[in-house]
């Protein structure tokens, strides 16, 4: 294939030779001449294991060369991938203009090449820049329609600097969003002889994918460090300790906790989590993230109020009310701190647990009951059909599964509002909305 690559720093030096290792026929693109006239002397402009021979190579066998004209790029190419810097301003805003100037240069030459063209963005760009900010550009300097007469797709870059040959080669995925496959098929095709999977999905998903991968792995990486200073303090081995807790993919290392729902709660993670923060204090240590955690827990709480606030409506009822499915513990149950704001907000309240009768709880748990929330108690009812007929609000907090016959008994005038998603629970005539989807 012929592909150019427009901006040869990191990301666009190893994709472009990497490509062109692959025999296909690469031209790069900079604004920086210095770049280009380093690469068409067979010297790569960064520096990373490996790159320098490919790039060499490369070069010596006609397969890659350098300039620092857009049109020269798009006419001589049926691919363009856009691998141009995105930093942040002071601020932390997202510093687009190096975005906005390569659309706008690619736009021009799109207008006088005749042939079809596809353009993927390889930079980290937030979601809906494609949409807003490239395309555009695109459409208005060509005076094209994107889908028509040229493709655009988003294919982020996962690999990281020191290792970014060998990363180039066994990526952990390749992900294509576009707002058709067709759009995506040749990037797709750039990629066969990469023997990991391959994603074609929605644009925006893409865009946000690649920052949640960061934010993700700056998350563990502060987690880590978090959890060695404690260790440090208290004598405990934070390296042995971490290696341990790495062992458990069943929890730890795993898809476990990583869904979008409703906040924590239950006897175990809120008091280990506020011992664990409390312990930090008073042995004088900064532990922001962990100190984050209840916070940002209780802000999810309250999205989940305000939600059923938001709808104007006063009768409320809520299906499940301890933590999770199959136990009737209540303590700590976040949707207990729902029903107690609700109440609060002069709410008629009516609440379903099929594992939760107050008849039928013992030991602790019933005097949590009667102790903490003894007029919660009295709001528990035994059919769920009565709850879901006299509520205009219904407030699912687990999985719809959990209540047979639930989807019959709604009607239009309900207000759905679940706080742990649903498998099959698709919006019927009623309103719906998820605390976070
Ligand atoms: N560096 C990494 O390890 C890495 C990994 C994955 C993703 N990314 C993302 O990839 C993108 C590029 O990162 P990088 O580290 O390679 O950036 P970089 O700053 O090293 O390189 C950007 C290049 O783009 C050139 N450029 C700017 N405007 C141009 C234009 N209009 N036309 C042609 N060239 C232009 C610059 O001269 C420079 O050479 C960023 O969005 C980054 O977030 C980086």
């Amino acid at each position: 294939m012929k592909i150019s690559v427009f901006g040869m720093g990191y990301v666009g030096s190893v994709t472009a030779a990497c490509l062109a290792e692959q025999r296909h026929e690469v031209v790069g693109v900079d604004v920086n001449p210095t770049k280009v006239s380093l690469i068409n002397a067979g010297q790569t402009p960064v520096i990373e294991p490996g790159l320098g021979e490919l790039m060499r190579e490369a070069v010596r066998e006609g397969r890659l060369r350098a300039t620092s004209s857009a049109t020269d790029g798009v006419s001589s190419t049926d691919i363009s991938l856009i691998c141009v810097g995105t930093p942040t301003l002071r601020s932390g805003r997202l510093d687009l203009s190096g975005i906005e100037k390569v659309s706008v240069e690619l736009g021009r030459a799109l207008k006088e090449k005749s042939g079809f063209h596809t353009i993927a963005v390889r930079s980290t760009i937030l979601p809906g820049t494609s949409d807003g900010l490239v395309i555009p550009n695109l459409e208005a300097g060509s005076g094209k329609k994107a889908g028509r007469d040229f493709a655009v797709c988003y294919n982020p870059e996962f690999i990281r600097e020191g290792t970014a040959v060998a990363d180039f080669y066994s990526p952990p995925f390749t992900i294509i969003g576009a707002h058709d496959l067709q759009q995506g098929q040749p990037i797709a095709e750039l990629y066969a002889a990469i023997d990991k999977p391959l994603v074609h999905t929605e644009m925006r998903l893409a865009e946000m994918l690649k920052y949640i991968c960061n934010a993700y792995h700056a998350l563990k990486i502060v987690f880590a460090n978090e959890i060695g200073t404690i260790a440090k303090s208290v004598g405990v081995d934070s390296q042995a300790l971490m290696q341990l807790f790495c062992t458990d993919e069943k929890l730890n290392i795993s898809r476990a906790y990583l869904q979008p729902g409703f906040a924590f709660g239950g006897s175990c993670l809120p008091k280990d989590v506020r011992s664990l923060a409390y312990l930090g204090r008073e042995l004088d240590l900064k532990l922001p993230l962990l100190e984050s955690l209840l916070p940002s827990n209780e802000i999810h709480i309250r999205r989940g109020i305000d939600l059923v606030l938001q709808t104007g409506k006063k009768k409320v009822g809520v299906l499940g009310l301890s933590f999770k499915p199959d136990t009737d513990d209540l303590r700590e149950s976040p949707t207990i701190e729902l029903v107690k704001a609700l109440i609060g907000e002069g709410c008629q309240v009516k609440i379903f647990d099929e594992k939760v009768k107050l008849s039928s709880i013992i030991g602790a748990n019933r005097e949590f009951v009667e102790k903490e929330i003894p007029h919660i108690g009295a709001l528990l009812h035994a059919s769920l059909e009565d709850v879901v007929k006299d509520s205009e609000v219904i407030v699912v907090g687990r999985d719809a599964r959990e209540f047979p016959g639930l989807r019959e008994m709604l009607r239009a005038d309900h207000t759905v509002i679940e706080l742990a998603r649903s498998k099959n629970f698709e919006a019927g005539a009623w309103k719906h909305s998820g605390i976070c989807w």
